[in-house]
């Protein structure tokens, strides 16, 4: 815990730059004017019951962590190492400063999500939230994430557009078949090659089919869908 005064507090969350999550440090909220309100605990409130509430002795990654809210809520259930791993420097210090005030033992280390190799360690439990649609190349952070760093579940969200309709596919169809690509179920992605909301790092977004379609076809099985966006999933041994 910290023994920094509030003024001290408020003056720090100010050095660090905009948060992108909203936290009460030493009762100074750090977001508290987010376009989608008290954000990520209104997403959380949504989803929380289906994450295990007893994480004791288990390893969890955080990957695009942010300032760590999601690795400090997995540290209050108890896990025995949480490693949060985020590509910007600038929201790694956020997450560093709010352990420090949180008295919260969570290791933040600055990595790319392509990177997660070089970990060389499987985690109990992967985060990976908020990130996919942040990344040119979507499909490849989720088979690395298979292959070198998810040992059981996944607790996945992905912003979603279009329909989200979920179609009922056959496993192939003949060359001739060029109406299904219209159903609205069928599994899309949305590429934007300038910016979105405002943001040049959104790159692809997926409808629901999509999201749900590509998590299995890198080898992760849905097991809960308690929120729009949210899904938690078991790592199969070998991709669909
Ligand atoms: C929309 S925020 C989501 C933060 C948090 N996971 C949440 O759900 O509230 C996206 C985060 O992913 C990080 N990020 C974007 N691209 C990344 C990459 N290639 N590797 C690791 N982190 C990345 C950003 O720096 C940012 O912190």
């Amino acid at each position: 815990m910290t023994t920094l005064s509030q003024e001290d507090v408020g003056t720090r969350i100010r050095e660090l730059g905009e948060w992108f999550q909203n936290m009460e440090l030493g009762g100074v909220w750090t977001a508290p004017h987010h376009f989608l309100g008290d954000y990520p605990a209104i997403k959380w409130a949504n989803f929380r019951d289906a994450v295990p509430a007893d994480l004791t002795g288990k390893t969890v990654l955080e990957i695009g962590c942010n300032a760590g809210f999601y690795s400090f809520e997995m540290k209050r259930r108890g896990a025995a190492r949480v490693l949060g791993i985020d590509s910007d420097s600038g929201y790694l210090a956020q997450a560093r400063f709010a352990a420090e005030v949180s008295g919260l033992e969570v290791e933040f280390r600055e990595m790319d999500v392509y990177d997660v190799a070089r970990l060389q360690e499987r985690f109990d439990v992967v985060l990976f939230m908020g990130v996919l649609y942040h990344l040119r190349h979507p499909l490849l952070a989720l088979d690395l994430i298979h292959e070198h760093v998810a040992r059981d579940l996944m607790i996945f969200q992905s912003m979603q557009r279009g329909s989200k309709e979920v179609a009922r596919l056959q496993a192939d169809y003949p060359f001739a078949e060029t109406a299904v690509f219209g159903e609205p179920g069928y599994p899309a992605m949305y590429f934007v090659e300038e910016r979105y909301s405002g943001d040049p790092t959104n790159w692809w977004i997926p409808n629901r089919a999509c999201a749900e379609a590509m998590l299995r076809s890198a080898g992760f099985e849905i097991v809960a869908h308690p929120e729009e966006e949210v899904y938690l999933c078991r790592r199969r041994s070998s991709r669909g």
